[in-house]
């Protein structure tokens, strides 16, 4: 079999690339092992937020005696949550096989590997040989495992086995204060389990801004969540009484006592068993696929996109990236985006977009760069909505106030993101983003009023004096 262009791997970033190739009139074949969609639709991003959707409502719900509505007889329904979260799913995995199908995009069951530097096989139902003039490799990224702790899916669970969510335990240990772990640490607390996070770095979501992560530490606190820092997750001992979480703290060894744990220490992308030295494709030091600028591998027939192209392992940057493989092999002038806005869900969520520079970095430079805060306790919309934590930080370089980056903590942050992201590509400065009429009142007036205020001119803040405070 031929095929022009061969995506292999249906998650956001394959079935998106086969899409916009099927678009520029390749003759289109997608290989998938597995379920169209991904870990991203099926174990991931949808379920996850479908799960924290819920959870959300749950805790939520007896809040709303406060503002006067009362709420009695509240009760989960693990099963029926469970079904709901799984009609989701199917529901957007259909409407993804439909896509491809409606655009041409011929869709072939299995797992393949490459035999040469212009053939793969396929082990499927039947085996299969496919001849490629391009391939787009997606072939994404499993979680990592600590040796000792490996995976057994009872004990030991994957987010996969955490969102599968057979049941609600009593307690729940996490390995690792990152992404997975504190969105589903949180989740799993409002769904009323006693959670433990074990971080072995010295704050929770390392490599963010400390000042986002605050809110969220408060917010872990009061959901009776237990942080422990600089603790590092060694191995297990399984006991007559039950499991212990055996972990290496400055003041000595600590044992935790196990009831389920889910461990989320990052991910490594899947290039093992794809046959990549016959491809000619070679690997970074670090063990991703090594890529230019538009995504070619060092075979120029072959390219590579998402997790498995290097961090940071994000949908949606996969989804960019094969776009942009798409049309390279289309022989258009694309070239890649400025920046890839990051999302955290938890509670508060975080969310942030920008060029590389935070406040801190670009004191520690001595660059000039202008910096405004708004808090959403300042915004009507935010205390309408009774979700008055967290704020929105501009920061915009001190002579072309071109805008450098955005950060929020707060409601909504992972929407409200979207519009920083346009803001950083178009190359918006502060006046832009604060000369756009934003509807009031609503949410994304915080961005707004954040640009006003690193231009000394917030109209809903209290006036700073001092030198150089002066509005310009
Ligand atoms: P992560 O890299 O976000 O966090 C892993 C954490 O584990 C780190 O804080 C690390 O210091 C800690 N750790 C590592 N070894 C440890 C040990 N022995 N003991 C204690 N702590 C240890 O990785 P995570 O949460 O597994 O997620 C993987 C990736 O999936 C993320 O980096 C992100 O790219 C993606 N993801 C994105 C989401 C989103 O966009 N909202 C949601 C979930 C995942």
């Amino acid at each position: 079999m031929k095929a022009e262009l061969l995506v292999i791997g249906g998650g956001p970033g394959g079935y998106v690339a086969a899409i916009r190739a099927a678009q520029l009139g390749r003759d289109v074949t997608l290989i998938e092992q597995d379920r169209l969609g991904g870990v991203c639709l099926n174990e991931g991003c949808i379920p996850s937020k479908a799960l924290i959707h819920a959870a959300n409502l749950y805790h939520k719900i007896p809040e709303l005696s406060q503002i006067g509505i009362a709420t009695e007889g509240l009760r989960l329904e693990v099963e029926r949550l469970r079904a709901w979260k799984e009609e989701v799913v199917t529901r957007l995995r259909e409407g993804i096989a439909k896509l491809l199908s409606a655009n041409g995009v011929r869709v072939v069951p299995g797992r393949a590997h490459f035999v040469s530097q212009g053939q793969v096989k396929v082990e499927g139902a039947e085996a299969e040989t496919i001849e490629f003039d391009h391939c787009i490799l997606a072939s994404g990224s499993r979680p990592l495992e600590i040796p000792g702790l490996e995976f057994d899916h009872e004990l030991v669970l994957d987010s996969t086995d955490a969102l599968a969510l057979e049941e609600v335990p009593q307690a729940l240990l996490v390995i690792g204060g990152g992404y997975i772990g504190l969105e589903l640490g949180t989740l799993y607390a409002k769904l009323g389990s006693k959670v433990t996070v074990v971080e072995m770095m010295n704050q929770l979501l390392p490599g963010t801004e400390p000042e986002l992560v605050r809110p969220v530490e408060r917010r872990l606190r009061e959901l009776g969540v237990e942080v422990l820092l600089r603790a590092k997750a060694k191995g297990l001992r399984r006991g007559r009484s039950g499991a212990e979480l055996v972990a290496e703290a400055p003041e000595g060894e600590k044992r935790l006592v196990a009831e389920k744990i889910l461990q989320a220490v990052g991910r490594r992308p899947n290039t093992a068993g794809l046959g990549l030295e016959r491809a000619g494709v070679e690997l970074t030091e670090k063990g991703f696929i090594a890529v230019d600028g538009q995504f070619r591998t060092s075979n120029p027939r072959i390219f590579a996109i998402g997790d498995v192209a290097g961090p940071p392992m994000l949908a949606h940057k996969a989804s960019h990236e094969g776009i942009i493989a798409a049309e390279a092999i289309a022989g258009l002038p694309s070239a890649a985006f400025k920046a890839v806005p990051a999302v955290i869900f938890t509670d508060p969520e975080i969310a942030y977009v920008g060029l590389g520079l935070s406040e801190a970095e670009a004191q520690a430079r001595a660059r000039k760069v202008l910096v405004g805060r708004f808090p959403f306790a300042a915004l009507g919309r935010a205390a309408a909505m009774g979700e008055a934590e967290g704020f929105v930080k501009v920061i915009a370089d001190g002579e072309s106030k071109v805008v450098l980056g955005v950060e929020i903590v707060g409601p909504e942050a992972s929407s409200l993101i979207a519009e920083a992201a346009l803001a950083i590509e178009m190359g918006a400065t502060l006046e832009d983003l604060a000369r756009t009429v934003h509807p009031h009142p609503t949410l994304p007036e915080a961005l707004m009023e954040a640009a006003l205020a690193a231009l000394h001119r917030p109209i809903h803040l209290l006036p700073r004096k001092g030198p150089g405070r002066g509005p310009s």
